[in-house]
C-alpha cells in the first residue's frame, strides 16, 4: 500500500540480529518529511541493527498516523504520541527511555541534520571512542549555512553564554543532534529538564565534565516540508536552563516565572485599586476585591501562556482552571496573612512578616497550581 511512499528496505537484517541503535526522532507537524527520513536512515544505516522512534506531540497535520502507515511495513519504526505536551526536550528524553539498544541518537524530523554521519558517530561510540558524540555546526568542516543572520547570531550568543557561563567545553551545545551510550543516558536522565529545547546543553551540562565527548562536524541543512517550531519564547527556556543548572537545579524556570508573574499581578492590584478608588469613587473594599480578581485573572492567564506554555490550557479548560485559580489563590492569601501574622506575633517587623507571608503565598499558590490547575495529563 505504500509502495510508492515507502518502498520495502532492501538493507533489512535477518531477524535476531541484535540491535546497536535507536534512532529518536522528536516531531511537531512534520508529516510530509517523514517517509524520507526512514529512506534515509534505511540507507545511511546498511548493515546496522537500527530502529527509529518517533515521539510525536499529537501533531494536527496527522504526522503520527503517517509513522504508524510507515510502522506497519516497516517493524523497525515506532511511534509514540503524547497528549497534553508539548515540548522537543521531554520528547527525546521519553524516546531514549523507550528505546533498547546500547546507543541512541537524537535527530531532528526535518532533514535539517545529516543522517549520514550517523554510522561513524556509532563507530566512535562502539569503540569506545566517547560516551556522547555530537553533530557540530562549529568544529572545521562543518556549517550552518541555511541560518539566516538573526537565528546565527543567536545561536552564537546562546553558544557562548553556555561556555562561559556553564563551562561547557564544546564548541556547539546548541546542536540538536548528538548520540549517547544509552546507559550514560539513562543515568542522566533524572536530573534532566523536560522544559525547552536544549536537551544537548542539559545532558553535557548534567554530566558535569564526567562525559567523554567527540564532536563530528556537519551541515546544518534547510527545511524542505513545514516550518520551524522555535519561536523567541526559547530565549527564555534557555535562561530558565542556564539558571537551574548554575544552582544546582534548586531554582526551576518555572517558579521563577510564576513568581516573576506574581510580581507583576501586585503591579496591576495596585494600579486597578488606584484606578477604582480614584476615578470610580468605589467604596474601599469593593475596590479592593475588584482589584484582586483582576489581579489574579491576569496572573493566570500570564500562566498560562508563559509559565505554562508548555501544558497551556485552551478552550474550556481555560474557564475551568481560572475557576481552580482563584481558589487556590484564596487559599494562599489565608496561609499568606496567617504566617505574616503569627511572625509578626513573634518578631513584629512589618517588613520581615510581610515578606514571610508573601513567600509563603508564592510556594503555596505555586505548589497547588501544578497540582490543580496545570497538572500533568
Ligand atoms: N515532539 C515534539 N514536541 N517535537 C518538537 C517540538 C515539540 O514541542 N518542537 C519541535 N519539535 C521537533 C520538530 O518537529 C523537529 O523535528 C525538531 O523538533 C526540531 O524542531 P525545529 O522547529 O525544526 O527547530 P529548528 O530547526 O528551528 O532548531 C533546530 O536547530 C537548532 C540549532 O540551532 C533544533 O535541532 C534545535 O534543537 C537546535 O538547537
Ligand atoms: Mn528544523
Amino acid at each position: 500500500m505504500n509502495e510508492a511512499l515507502y518502498p520495502r528496505p532492501a538493507s533489512a537484517l535477518p531477524t535476531g540480529a541484535p540491535l546497536r541503535l535507536s534512532v529518536i526522532v522528536p516531531t511537531f507537524n512534520e508529516r510530509d518529511n517523514v517517509a524520507t527520513l526512514v529512506r534515509r536512515l534505511d540507507a545511511a544505516l546498511v548493515g546496522i541493527a537500527w530502529e527509529v522512534i518517533f515521539v510525536d506531540d499529537n501533531s494536527p497535520d496527522g504526522t503520527s498516523e503517517m509513522v504508524r502507515t510507515l510502522a506497519r511495513d516497516d517493524s523497525r519504526v515506532r511511534c509514540i504520541r503524547r497528549i497534553g505536551r508539548r515540548g522537543l526536550s521531554g520528547a527525546c528524553i521519553e524516546g531514549m527511555l523507550a528505546s533498547s539498544a546500547p546507543c541512541a541518537a537524537v535527530i531532528d524530523g526535518d532533514l535539517q541534520h545529516d543522517e549520514t554521519q550517523l554510522a561513524k558517530m556509532l563507530g566512535l561510540l562502539e569503540s569506545d571512542a566517547a560516551d556522547l558524540v555530537i553533530g557540530s555546526r562549529y568544529v572545521e568542516g562543518g556549517s550552518a549555512d541555511s541560518f539566516n543572520q538573526q537565528r546565527l547570531g543567536a545561536s552564537k550568543l546562546a553558544t557562548a553564554v553556555a561556555q562561559r557561563v556553564l563551562r561547557v567545553k564544546i564548541a556547539d551545545p546548541m546542536s540538536g543532534f548528538f548520540m549517547i551510550r544509552r546507559d550514560r543516558f539513562e543515568q542522566l536522565a533524572p536530573q534532566l529538564s523536560t522544559q525547552g529545547f536544549k536537551i544537548l546543553l542539559d545532558v553535557v551540562a548534567t554530566g558535569r565534565g564526567d562525559l567523554r565527548i567527540i564532536e563530528v562536524p556537519y551541515t546544518f541543512g534547510s527545511r524542505q516540508h513545514g516550518e520551524s517550531k522555535l519561536d523567541s519564547m526559547v530565549a527564555l527556556d534557555f535562561l530558565g536552563l542556564v539558571l537551574a543548572k548554575l544552582t544546582n537545579d534548586v531554582v526551576s524556570l518555572r517558579f521563577l516565572l510564576f513568581a516573576l508573574v506574581g510580581s507583576i499581578g501586585l503591579f496591576v492590584h495596585f494600579s486597578a485599586l488606584f484606578i477604582l478608588l480614584e476615578a470610580f469613587a468605589l467604596p474601599f473594599a469593593e475596590a479592593q476585591g475588584g482589584a484582586a480578581m483582576l489581579a489574579m485573572t491576569s496572573n493566570f492567564l500570564l500562566n498560562n501562556f508563559l509559565t505554562y506554555r508548555d501544558q497551556r490550557l485552551k478552550g474550556f479548560g481555560i474557564l475551568r482552571g481560572l475557576l481552580l485559580f482563584y481558589l487556590v489563590c484564596s487559599v494562599g492569601l489565608l496561609a499568606n496573612v496567617g504566617v505574616a501574622f503569627s511572625v509578626y506575633d513573634q518578631e513584629p517587623i512589618w517588613w520581615l512578616a510581610g515578606a514571610s507571608g508573601a513567600l509563603m503565598g508564592v510556594v503555596w499558590n505555586y505548589a497547588m497550581s501544578g497540582l490543580f490547575v496545570w497538572r500533568k495529563r
